[in-house]
């Protein structure tokens, strides 16, 4: 077991380049693989749940060289060269591993099985295949609408014109990359706008996707052509940062090469209604993708009521949202995230625990959570295996008036491996105790 201990500090300075985005990265080795011809990434997400999709699509005999610190190269094998894999794909921890591979499995001509770690195996998957299932995929979920699944080949899939009922971009890209296999067109229609990477990494390996404000339009029998990309930093790791040194009094963090994607940053608008001090430097554009360099000072933040119309934009920063509004002046609504129930643990209880094992008043509400602003004191929080929920408590133990525990935290390489060193070296007193 790994606990990160955390001890209040002095102001946070420096400068850190944020590692690859997490969701860019999956979606680089999928398409690099289905694309005919050598894919080169630069800027990986060297990170477990990436190296998951990567295993899978070796499993199914792409071949993948990537060493620490170097480009990745991909030799595709184009959209019908997958052979099947010799036992089943397991995912670990990653949904979006699971669901965007649902996806490309659905419409090969070979059976096979995806499954993962406990966690992974509590997820609902229910809202992936039955929409592929409407497409005419078979694939047998096991009880209670979970993983291990079960995928049958099927002669050809079908297009579909699928209104999402849920906001939810796995959903959106699975039913994309399915649409690859179908023998019509594929139009997916969103009320709430989801990040888009896998429409941009598409148009970016030169296969045409229609898009509008509220609807996507894919036809089938395109090709994928390999694509040389840069990765940009992932804004939901500089968003631990952003919060940092937002709350910890006299710091300034500097964050290069953060992804800027509108689908992303919700909570730059979320702080910045709170008062936090952020500038945007340096706008630029990496793999289809807006990339900036983002400035973060301290200053005096008070609570908001998050708009609804916000959620989306925000959902893998609502842990260390909390942090920032634990800090605030006066009380912070979270309403209509009813989805973070669904993460890789039920966020809003784990939050709710979390936040009160270090003293911070707050309410729990089915699809969110009122936090009144206060003094985060000493105290010990479980993660639940939570990536992002650790992280988040580091940042609150940084900002804290005692010594905060945070058990639990070995899945932070899911999404940050170097998450304690980029820490440390802005000055945060963090220090990992690891268990057997
Ligand atoms: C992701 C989509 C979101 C997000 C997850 C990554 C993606 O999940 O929370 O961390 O890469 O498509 P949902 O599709 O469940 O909203």
């Amino acid at each position: 077991m790994t606990t990160y201990v955390v001890r209040p500090t002095g102001p946070l300075v420096g400068a850190l380049e944020m590692p690859g985005d997490k969701s860019i990265s999956h979606r680089a080795v999928i398409l690099g693989s289905l694309a005919t011809g050598k894919t080169t990434i630069r800027g990986l997400l060297e990170a477990e749940d990436v190296l998951s999709t990567i295993s899978a699509f070796q499993a199914m005999g792409v071949s993948i060289h990537r060493r620490p610190g170097e480009n990745c190269r991909i030799v595709g094998v184009g959209l019908r060269g997958l052979r099947a894999p010799r036992s089943d794909l397991d995912l670990g921890n990653s949904g979006t591993s699971m669901r965007l591979l649902c996806g490309v499995l659905a419409g090969q001509t070979f059976r096979s099985t995806l499954t993962g770690d406990q966690s992974l195996l509590t997820r609902p998957m229910e809202r992936v295949t039955t929409p592929l299932q409407k497409m005419g995929a078979s694939i047998r979920v096991s009880a209670g609408g979970v993983a291990p699944l079960d995928i049958e080949p099927v002669s050809r899939l079908n297009g579909m014109d699928y209104r999402m009922p849920i906001a939810s971009a796995q959903v959106k890209s699975a039913i994309l990359l399915a649409g690859l296999y179908a023998r019509n067109r594929t139009i997916i229609r969103e009320e709430v706008p989801t990040r888009d990477h896998t429409e941009r990494m598409l148009e970016g390996f030169g296969y045409p996707v229609d898009r509008h404000t509220s609807q996507t339009v894919l036809q089938p029998d395109g090709a994928l052509h390999a694509a040389d990309l840069t990765i940009p930093g992932d804004f939901s790791s500089a968003a631990f940062f952003l919060v940092a040194a937002s709350v910890v009094p006299g710091s300034r963090i500097e964050l290069h090469g953060v992804g800027m994607n509108p689908t992303r940053t919700g909570l730059l608008d979320i702080l910045q209604s709170m008062g936090a001090k952020i500038e945007i430097n340096n706008s630029r554009t990496a793999a289809g993708e807006p990339v900036a360099d983002l400035v973060a000072e301290s200053s005096d933040l008070r609570g908001v009521d998050v708009p609804a119309a916000l959620v989306s934009r925000t959902i893998d920063e609502f842990p260390v949202l909390s942090i920032a509004a634990a800090h605030a002046n006066g009380a912070t609504r979270i309403s209509g995230a009813k989805e973070l129930r669904f993460k890789e643990s039920d966020r809003i209880a784990t939050v709710v625990a979390a936040l009160r094992s270090v003293g911070i008043e707050v309410s729990e509400q089915p699809d969110g959570m009122v936090i009144e602003g206060g003094v985060i004191q000493e105290g010990t929080v479980d993660s639940r295996k939570d990536h992002r929920v650790a992280m988040a408590f580091a940042v609150a133990g940084a900002g804290a008036a005692g010594v905060v525990r945070i058990l639990n935290c070995a899945n932070v390489a899911t999404s940050f491996p170097d998450f304690a060193k980029c820490s440390q070296r802005v000055g945060v007193k963090l220090r990992e105790e690891k268990t057997a």
